[in-house]
């Protein structure tokens, strides 16, 4: 039987102070509820989300995972309430909130195994924290916990308690959602629903069960902007330690960046200010040095990118490609040994393997109306400085001279020059000397 996880998402997160509904900020290139729905995926759960604020966004956000829809926010309980007509009322109901990123899959599973072992009609997550703030305080009487008081609701005595609510929660579905929701009464000062009662009804039963995790990074809830710069080192770090324990060098993993949709082999080496964004992938044996940047790009074996490269989507190195500093590629494909060492504009483009993209090359892909394609085939030389107008195909075994503006097709084999020819005018330049101090001494 699947077990199914209701993820709390409807709210805007207001102390987020953002345009963009909390749980869709990404956290290492994935949006904050994506990684509670990874989490879920990982523990085996079925999940549903209830949307509001921003719901098609949010619906959009994560095409095929079921929603409710929580049209106004009234409170976490009612968020259960709006997605209640929708939910199994066998077994067990998993509920999260989306702005808990870094919860793991083992911690649901251990928590659903719980849950079950004890029949309880409520399993609650819960930690012991330095700063409880926000969180829901668990208030334990001689029998255990007996409630949790929100923040705003607590006494003075209450505030002080350092275990907190994680806001995750197993629950006897039909018990939830059939007994203990429809029964919520509205709290002052917002006049919500609070999820949190249900912990009392259970006690009051004399079937809650409250686990601590001694984890509590793991279950921290992010409700603004540095508690989601806190989460994100989290998650990098994971994110790192995950990839050199598959191989992967790092000189300094706590200045390496990569998204959790990135793909990695083992001895890639990364250094310190690397940014690998996306669908981005690098084979075996490639050298990303300092200060690159890498979106959806496709990185072969034993190349080398950097320092200072940029790499935007679309970008494919077969194999062994040299891309040096301040080379930047959009839309090329740099076949077996290109070497674009410095200085470069690389876009709509594919380069035949062999090739040397001299220092200063540009491919004019724009012409200010539509993109246009640069053709380079193999073993080809373009001298420093060139700029190649497209569209335009420049064939193999050429030469295009330093300095050359290329605006007609190169064939096979031939040496392109496009440039004004020297004068040198002897005697000239000391004359140009002599005046030109004259007029700054008058
Ligand atoms: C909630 C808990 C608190 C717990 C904390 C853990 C309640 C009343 N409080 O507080 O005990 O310590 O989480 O992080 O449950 N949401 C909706 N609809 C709503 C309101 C919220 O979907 O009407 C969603 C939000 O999008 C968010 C989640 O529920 O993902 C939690 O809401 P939030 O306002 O952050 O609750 P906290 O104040 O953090
Ligand atoms: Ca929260």
């Amino acid at each position: 039987m699947t077990t199914t996880a209701l993820i709390l998402a409807a709210g805007k997160g207001t102390r987020m102070r953002s345009s963009l509904a909390k749980v869709l900020h990404p956290l290492c290139g994935r949006p904050m509820a994506g990684w509670v729905l990874t989490a879920c995926s990982d523990a085996g759960l079925t999940p549903t989300l209830v949307v509001g604020h921003q719901a098609d966004r949010v619906r959009d956000t994560f095409p095929g995972v079921p929603t409710a829809l929580q049209a106004e926010q009234n409170g976490t309980g009612h968020a259960v309430a709006c997605a209640a007509e929708v939910l199994p009322r066998q077994g067990t109901l998993v509920v999260l909130a989306g702005d808990t990123p870094l919860v793991r899959g083992a911690t649901l599973t251990a928590l659903v195994e719980a849950h079950t072992r004890t029949g309880a009609l409520c399993t609650v997550l819960t930690m012991k924290v330095d700063e409880p703030g926000a969180y829901g305080r668990i208030v334990r009487g001689a029998t255990g916990v007996e409630r949790i008081v929100e923040a705003a609701n607590a006494s003075v005595e209450e505030l002080a308690i350092d275990e907190v609510n994680s806001g995750m929660y197993a629950f006897d579905a039909a018990w939830l959602l059939d007994e203990v929701i429809p029964h919520l009464v509205p709290h002052p000062p917002k006049n919500e629903l609070y999820l949190t009662d249900a912990i009392e009804a259970a006690a009051a039963a004399g079937r809650l069960d409250a686990a601590c995790h001694d984890d509590a990074d793991e279950l921290m809830g992010v409700n603004d902007k540095a508690a989601l710069a806190v989460a994100t080192k989290v998650l990098r770090d994971r994110i790192n330690l995950g990839w050199m324990e598959a191989g992967v060098t790092m000189h300094d993993p706590a200045q390496t960046y990569i998204d959790a949709t990135v793909s990695l082999e083992q001895d890639v080496t990364l250094e310190p200010g690397v940014v690998l964004k996306g669908s981005t992938t690098i084979a075996t044996g490639t050298q990303v040095f300092a200060h690159s940047v890498l979106e959806d790009a496709t990185v072969g074996p034993d190349c080398k990118v950097g320092p200072f490269a940029r790499l935007r989507p679309g970008t494919v190195l077969t194999s062994r490609v040299k891309v040096g500093n301040f080379v930047e590629t959009k839309k090329a494909v740099l076949h077996d040994k290109v070497s674009a060492g410095h200085l470069s504009y690389l876009g709509d483009t594919e380069i035949g393997a062999g090739s040397n993209i001299g220092a200063g090359t540009i491919t004019c892909n724009y012409d200010g109306f539509g993109k246009h394609r640069t053709e380079i085939g193999e073993r080809a030389f373009i001298g420093s400085n060139s700029s190649l107008v497209a569209p335009v195909v420049i064939g193999a075994d050429t030469i295009v001279a330093a300095g050359s503006t290329i605006t007609n097709n190169v064939a096979d084999d031939a040496l392109a020059l496009a440039r004004a020819r020297q004068k040198n005018l002897a005697g000239k330049a000391q004359d140009i000397h002599r005046r030109n101090k004259e007029r700054a001494e008058q």
